[in-house]
């Protein structure tokens, strides 16, 4: 597969392998509702994202001190490391977690220092993007975004994800301005199950300068040109996409029509513990499946570095 590449899609609790949920279950004494490994990777069938959601959440129980988070974290950077990833944005969803009462700081102090170890041993570079959850009140995004400006942790951006229809991006347009006046970068999922409208809202009231997934925005012809004419990201994970039901099969996915329509996409894993495959497995389904050239592997994985947040030196040394 191509290297080096940047991962800019991946949400950290969605590493969380099976293995791992039992695991840290025995160690902080949770209690699963799952006989064994088998009976919980029968659940892995989704019909839509809400019925993902309920199960991702549901195995973040099991996740309650910084060393776990930082063994969660050690433990993609070595994984995805060994597919070729070299730099990694990662997104970290606060909320799910002091909704059960692991504070913030605990979080991302434990992420932290698991980004630390694989910046130190692996050469992998990387920042965090905290995610707001935008089926929860616009309250508590507030309360999540200070909590994380004050961890004491470097933060690289403010990111927008779980359901997503009914939640439309412009109800979060004062944190979004608050994140920016913070100095955090600005990113948003739309488009994956909502409407294209969704899109607009994400570059227009929060001003965002990459969009997760984006792949409905293939229904507005007009939205398609502004957004090849800005060479806007659209950071596109098609094994999700597939388990999602966002499309049928992979040989339905739109991500050839995507580069042919000018479109910046990126390759990105999601939620690869949940979704049958970290980046390289989806660079590998997709050349696969869609029949895609060496070039167009190669032109995905410089999209990527240049989609991705990192300093122009860090950017000049991956393409
Ligand atoms: N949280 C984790 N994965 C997600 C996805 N694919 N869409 C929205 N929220 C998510
Ligand atoms: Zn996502």
């Amino acid at each position: 597969m191509p290297s080096p590449l940047a991962e800019l899609h991946l949400h950290l609790e969605g590493t969380l392998e099976p293995e791992l949920i039992f695991e840290l279950a025995r160690r902080n004494g949770v209690t699963l509702p799952y006989r064994d490994l088998d009976d919980l990777r029968a659940r892995y069938r989704f019909r839509d994202l809400q019925s993902f959601l309920d199960l991702y959440y549901a195995n973040m129980a099991t996740l309650r001190t910084a060393a776990d988070f930082e063994r969660l974290t050690w433990a993609y950077a070595e994984r995805a490391h060994a597919g070729g990833v070299r730099h990694a944005e990662v997104f970290v969803d606060p909320q799910a977690h002091t909704a059960r009462g692991v504070p913030t700081e605990t979080v991302l102090r434990g992420v932290a220092a698991g980004l630390g170890r694989a910046e130190s041993e692996l050469g992998l570079t990387s920042g965090i993007i905290v995610c707001v959850l935008r089926d929860r009140p616009v309250a508590e995004a507030r309360r999540m975004l200070e909590e994380s400006l004050a961890a004491g942790v470097p933060l690289l951006g403010i990111g927008l994800d779980s359901a997503e229809v009914g939640y439309p991006p412009s109800l979060f347009a004062d944190v979004f301005t608050a994140a920016a006046e913070a100095g955090l970068r600005r990113v948003a999922h739309a488009g994956e199950e909502g409407p294209p409208e969704y899109l607009w809202q994400a570059l227009d009231v929060l001003g965002v300068e990459r969009v997760d997934h984006g792949v409905r925005c293939l229904e507005d012809d007009v939205l398609v040109r502004r957004l090849a004419a800005e060479q806007v990201p659209l950071t596109v994970c098609p094994l999700s996409n597939v388990r999602l039901r966002v499309v049928d099969d992979l040989a339905a996915h739109p991500l050839r029509r995507m580069l042919d329509r000018g479109l910046l996409v990126t390759l990105n894993s999601d939620d690869p513990a949940y979704f049958g495959g970290y980046v390289d497995d989806n660079l590998r389904q997709c050349r696969d499946t869609l029949g895609l050239t060496g070039a167009e592997l190669a032109t995905l994985a410089a999209n990527s570095v240049r989609a991705s947040f990192a300093g122009a030196g860090r950017k000049a040394e991956l393409l």
